[in-house]
């Protein structure tokens, strides 16, 4: 049995209650076994005995659940640098994308890249978001757009998942955006998506989660609804990149399909919210990806008070958000999209363990759940999310084993 004692403040981040409400317990202690936790409370009410238990002092710092960042693009090659450039200069996101840039620019980078390579890098940037508290991460595939490049994003996803160091949860995102040798023929792309390709993905178990890009530049609503029931009747869960550059009926889509998820929603509709409210659709919020295309941010304080959960996530990608800072993403939700640090945290946390269908296992510090957490330099919530530092993680437990630290020894 592991205790952590001397925790300043505990962030349990329970599910129930209102989004700002995370169940704080101050002067705590938590105890977790073979991976799962048994217990957490305040320390002077702990139900064992600590002889029987190896040790570890918080040093009064502040714990919460495990990150989970619910939305990246993580396997991709190159960067793009230069359209970060052109935008500051005045050229649009889009105007970028029809002139060769954008997605499809990554799509040529990325299917020149072996697996081993992609396998490479993700390792690389998963060590780094480990050391920032993260412990899952979404995964979209996307940057493949045939069958064999499509199915190396994901087996890459697969080899990150189980040679650890974190917990991966994949998503097929072949419908990104219509690749140039079908540019004369979508109807032809389509097809290959739903017959060729959704079930390849699932012959192999690769994805959990099916993904469409519902936008001018990408897919119809028609051609997304089309693709998203024939996942659904194959057994995929469903998301939706909706109402990023326009609004374009995605977030109603998401709620009428029974997606789990409606991410982006930077130009959702008044109906829109309404629509996902009813089904019970999350909403992902991306403030890295507003912050880098300058946009304004997705109406969180109207989706809260409509009664849909808002989860927080990087979005990362070469493209519209080169960053896996997830601690960031919640300082900017808190600034730019006006949630509190607490709901900001519960967003990165149990809402976002609920975008990824794994709500039941991660993202609360309650028995019973995986005994994912991190130890924050910070006497609350509030004080982390406020004094942005490059680094406030002391030390990021997965599965109940120390995976980093910059704690002293001893
Ligand atoms: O989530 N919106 C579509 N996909 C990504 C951008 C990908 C890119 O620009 O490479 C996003 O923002
Ligand atoms: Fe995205």
């Amino acid at each position: 049995m592991h205790l952590l004692r001397n925790i300043g403040c505990l962030a349990t981040c329970r599910p129930d209650g209102a989004q700002g409400e995370i169940h704080e317990v101050r002067n705590a202690a938590l105890v977790w076994d073979d991976g799962t936790i048994r217990w957490a409370g305040p320390e002077d009410e702990l139900p064992f005995d600590r002889r029987s238990c190896h040790a570890f002092d918080a040093g009064g710092s502040l714990v919460v659940p495990g990150l989970v960042d619910c939305h990246t693009h993580l396997a991709f090659a190159g960067w793009r640098a230069d359209e970060f450039i052109q935008r500051i200069e005045g050229h649009g996101y889009l105007e970028i994308a029809e002139s060769g840039g954008g997605i499809l620019s990554t799509v040529r980078a990325t299917r020149a890249a072996t697996g081993e390579e992609l396998l490479d890098r993700c390792l690389s940037f998963a060590r780094r978001m480990i050391a920032l508290g993260v412990t899952t991460v979404e995964c979209k595939s996307g940057y493949g757009l045939t069958l064999a490049d499509e199915l190396k994003l994901l087996r890459v996803y697969r080899q990150l998942d189980r040679s650890g160091p974190l917990r991966i949860v994949s998503t097929f995102l072949g419908a990104h955006v219509v690749p140039p040798e079908y540019e004369a023929d979508r109807g032809g792309y389509l097809r290959s998506l739903t017959t060729e390709m959704l079930p390849a993905v699932r012959r192999e178990d690769l994805a959990t989660f099916c993904d469409v890009f519902v936008e001018e530049s990408a897919f119809t609503l028609d051609e997304a609804r089309a693709l998203l029931e024939t996942a659904r009747a194959l057994g995929f869960g469903l998301k939706i990149h909706a109402d990023q550059l326009t609004d374009g009926g995605g977030a109603r889509l998401a709620a009428d399909v029974g997606a789990v998820s409606a991410e982006h929603l930077e130009h959702v509709s008044d109906a829109g919210i309404d629509a996902m409210a009813q089904a019970g659709v999350v909403a992902v919020s991306l403030p890295l990806a507003a912050m880098y295309l300058n946009q304004d941010p997705l109406p969180a304080r109207r989706l809260i008070d409509a009664g849909v959960p808002v989860a927080v996530a990087t979005d990362f990608n070469p493209g519209t958000a080169p960053s896996f800072h997830l601690p960031f993403a919640m300082t900017l939700a808190c600034v730019r999209q006006r949630m509190t640090p607490a709901e900001a945290l519960k967003g990165a946390t149990i809402i976002a363990a609920r975008a990824v269908g794994m709500d039941d296992r991660i993202g609360s510090l309650e028995r019973g759940k995986v005994a994912d957490f991190a130890l924050i330099d910070a006497a609350d919530v509030g004080a982390w999310l406020y004094h942005l530092r490059p680094n406030a993680c002391r030390a990021t437990v997965i599965d109940g084993v120390p995976r980093w630290s910059d704690l002293p020894a001893g």
